[in-house]
């Protein structure tokens, strides 16, 4: 019989024997030292092989990209996995919907603070893709040879953006069923065709149960299976066109301008989930997301409005319907789609700010300073009737 000792160090042995066993059968070789396995690391994993094997060492400074793009995919991977779990719960029908958020809310296990996750970067990919958006503009990053990543990018906007008004319907609360009431309408005004699409998404003239099945197929299954495919594309068209734009002048000589992708960036982007996860779980801890009174079409809200990033064009719609439901959101989506097509000079390619394209750095800022503005109208100087009132002069609520 072997004493107590020599027993355990064998287990403990047999057990660091099985867990290595493991390990090379998910990674096929020791942790890798050399320059050669660096590389190998990159082309043969699964997940990696986007990247190239070397970077050059200026687009992996921060000030680069402010790793905005990489942000909006790890959104977008979150709001997969919390809208899975959100959905071993959900029910898209007008009498359980209610009902099942508030369970969400109250009853279910981690429910509540996985559907303000869900809700807070469902907000945060919005923003952060126009953020980027903005980047790859003010670096001129989408002039030859980027012009049609550009336009891919353009209809990855307008997906988060039909992402997140399908997903506003689903609680079925007041504040869901009115702004998505106004949402529609305001697509509605497009001549001929407008009404007929309104139609289509609500399968009806109102919002009611069909829309309710509608947006929430559209939301769990449609629009995100075209948003995967079409960000994995945009990702290896980054690759495919030549890594991230860079002036002209400053590609390297030597092989001194370039690193391995493994380690350093595979850890830099590791960093960055790590914070944006830490970040919105904080986020999520401290802030609910909101649910009204349960749906009442009887009974509208008073004002209502439209989600946030619809704000301006509901601002816009209160003047003329025609220019801010028809002609401002036509006008901007074949802006943006021609850009690229249109001002294809090399000049200030991947700078910030380029002197040399002043015109068009003021063009987009005034651009942005109209949509900020018409939004933030929206959201904090609009009551009751759409009249203007201060935000400090409170007004009683939704009616
Ligand atoms: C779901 C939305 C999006 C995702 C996940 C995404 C992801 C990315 C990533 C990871 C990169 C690599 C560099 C970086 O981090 O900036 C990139 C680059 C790029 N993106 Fe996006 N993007 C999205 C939306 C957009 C939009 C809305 C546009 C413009 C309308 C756009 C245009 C571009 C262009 C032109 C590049 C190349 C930039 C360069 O070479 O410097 N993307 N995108």
């Amino acid at each position: 019989m072997k004493p107590p000792r020599e027993i355990v160090q064998t287990i403990l042995q047999e057990f660091r024997g099985s867990l290595y066993r493991i390990y090379r059968s998910i990674f096929r070789g020791s942790y890798p030292a050399t320059l050669r396995q660096q590389l190998g690391v990159v082309v043969n994993n699964l997940v990696l092989h986007v990247h190239p094997t070397r970077v050059y060492r200026r687009s992996i400074r921060p000030a680069g990209t402010l790793g905005l793009g990489l942000i909006c995919f790890y959104l977008f991977v979150i709001e997969w996995i919390t809208g899975v779990y959100l959905m071993f719960y959900y029910e898209p029908s007008v009498s359980a919907a209610y009902g099942r958020i508030q369970d969400l809310d109250s009853v279910v296990t981690f429910g509540r603070v996985v559907r303000n996750v869900h809700r807070w970067g469902a907000e945060a990919m919005v923003v952060f893709v126009f953020l980027h958006m903005c980047r790859v503009f003010y670096t001129g990053a989408y002039k030859p040879p980027r012009e049609f990543n550009w336009v891919l990018g353009v209809i990855l906007l307008l997906l988060t953006l039909a992402l997140s008004f399908t997903g506003y319907l689903l609680p079925w609360d007041q504040l869901s069923f009115w702004a998505v009431t106004v949402g529609t309408n305001i697509a509605s005004y497009a001549p001929v065709l407008g009404p007929k699409f309104r139609f289509l998404l609500l399968g009806g003239d109102t919002v009611g149960s069909e829309a309710l099945l509608r947006f929430y197929t559209l939301h769990v299954i449609a629009v995100p299976t075209v948003a995967a495919l079409l960000i994995n594309y945009h990702i290896w068209r980054v690759i495919k066109d030549g890594g991230l734009a860079r002036p002209p002048q400053q590609e390297p000589q030597s092989a001194d301008g370039v690193v391995p992708t493994f380690p350093l960036v595979v850890y830099m982007e590791l960093l960055v989930f790590v914070v944006l996860t830490v970040g919105l779980l904080v986020v999520s801890l401290l802030f609910n997301a909101p649910l009204e009174e349960e749906a009442n079409p009887l009974q509208p809200s008073n004002p209502s409005k439209a989600p946030w990033y619809f704000l301006g064009l509901q601002e816009l719609v209160s003047y003329s319907a025609f220019w801010g439901g028809v002609m401002v959101p036509t006008v901007l989506t074949l802006f943006l789609l021609v850009l690229p097509y249109i001002d294809r000079g090399p000049d200030g390619v991947g700078e910030w700010f380029a002197r040399k394209r002043l015109g068009m750095i003021i063009l987009w800022s005034l651009l942005l300073i109209g949509i900020v503005v018409t939004i933030l109208i929206g959201v904090y100087f609009r009551g009751p009737n759409w009249n203007f009132y201060w935000p400090w002069n409170a007004w009683p609520g939704p009616d």
